[in-house]
């Protein structure tokens, strides 16, 4: 085994042992494959290197605390991806094939799963692309699904700790009618000058408003925003969004906690009114949010003067932590357990 230094792991990729495939031919999906390399030969015509036919999702497995390995919400991922399937046009994986090639993937590289200790994690990542040949605007008739694993630490250096975030209006991530509630490689692409520039002016990551008329908070670089005042969790409602698995737990959690939650429109402005902020996904987990720059008006929103995460952020980062490690019970069927 190698030494990896668990602790210390970054956001990365790490090889592993396997991964799992399955072909979608003849109309129709074929066996799970196992595979130990980690290259795919594809077709120079694939639909998913000219046409953008490619859609991926993003769950993670924890090694917990009684020694088991738990999944979180991965049915939801299943249908998330289904949705993204019908956005852009590919085959939907059926969700019982989805749950059990995520289950194999990670019995194959059991060895990968980051000890409990460590605050790492196991990410998972399903791909879906187009692999049959066309040269006209169309959708490939062949089709690739496979899911690796890897195990992580923290998205943005530090973990739980606050960071700040920019607002650039030069930029657009997707368009309010477009693929942005999809998760498809194209909105990556679209943000990675943004986030480039970001990170260049000393950021840790790119923040986006409404792409038509630039006045209401959007997605927050690869997550989702939500804003707390007055005892409420606040989320933006918009069209152009990923529908964030962890905010829709978060959203739950805080009213287990007795928050108000409200998912609407959030005009820029109303930042200035937060008493906490945070970006929320499976990569981010909770994020606590410092500071929001606005580039173009000069304009800071602080939400964190000591830079210390919020109490209300503090307490929603460990209900879900503790609902992902099985120490608080599952009440809301978020988790399977891998016996
Ligand atoms: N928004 C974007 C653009 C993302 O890439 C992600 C990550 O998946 C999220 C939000 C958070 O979604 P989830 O909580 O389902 O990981
Ligand atoms: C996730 O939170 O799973 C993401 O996909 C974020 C990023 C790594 C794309």
């Amino acid at each position: 085994m190698e030494n990896i230094d668990w602790k210390n792991l970054a956001f990365g990729y790490i090889p592993t042992d396997y991964n799992v495939r399955c072909y979608w031919r003849n109309g129709q999906w074929g066996e799970i494959e196992v595979s130990s390399t980690d290259s795919i030969n594809i077709h120079m015509a694939a639909t998913c290197l000219h046409y953008g036919q490619e859609a991926f999702e993003g769950l993670k497995a924890f090694r917990c605390p009684d020694g088991k390995i738990r999944i979180f919400r991965m049915k939801d991922n299943a249908e998330r991806l289904q949705s993204t399937c019908r956005g852009i046009m590919m085959p939907e994986l059926p969700t019982e094939r989805f749950e059990a090639m995520v289950e194999k993937a990670i019995r194959l590289n059991e060895r990968f799963v980051p000890p409990y200790e460590s605050g790492a994690a196991l990410y998972i990542r399903p791909l879906l692309i187009g692999t049959g040949p066309q040269v006209g605007v169309k959708p490939a008739e062949e089709y690739l699904f496979l899911i690796f694993v890897t195990p992580v630490g923290p998205y943005f250096k530090g973990g739980f700790a606050t960071t700040n975030y920019v607002i650039m209006r030069q930029y657009d991530r997707a368009a309010p009618l477009g693929t942005g509630t999809y998760k498809v490689g194209g909105n990556y692409a679209a943000s990675l000058r943004a986030n480039k520039a970001a990170h260049d002016a000393g950021y840790s990551c790119e923040f986006y408003l409404d792409a038509k008329e630039k006045k209401y908070i959007d997605e927050c670089g690869a997550a989702n925003f939500f804003g707390i005042k007055d005892n409420t969790y606040i989320t933006p409602k918009s069209t152009s969004i990923l529908p964030s698995i962890t905010n829709k737990s978060l959203q739950q959690l805080a009213s287990d906690l007795g928050l108000k939650v409200e998912c609407r429109p959030i005009p820029e402005e109303e930042l200035s009114t937060f008493e906490e902020a945070g970006a929320c996904g499976t990569a981010a987990v909770i994020s606590p949010i410092g500071r929001i720059d606005d580039m173009e008006s000069g304009q800071s929103y602080v939400f964190a003067k000591d830079g210390k995460p919020g109490p209300i952020c503090e307490r929603l980062y460990k209900r879900l932590r503790d609902i992902q490690y099985g120490i608080e019970p599952d009440t809301h069927g978020w988790v399977t357990v891998l016996d």
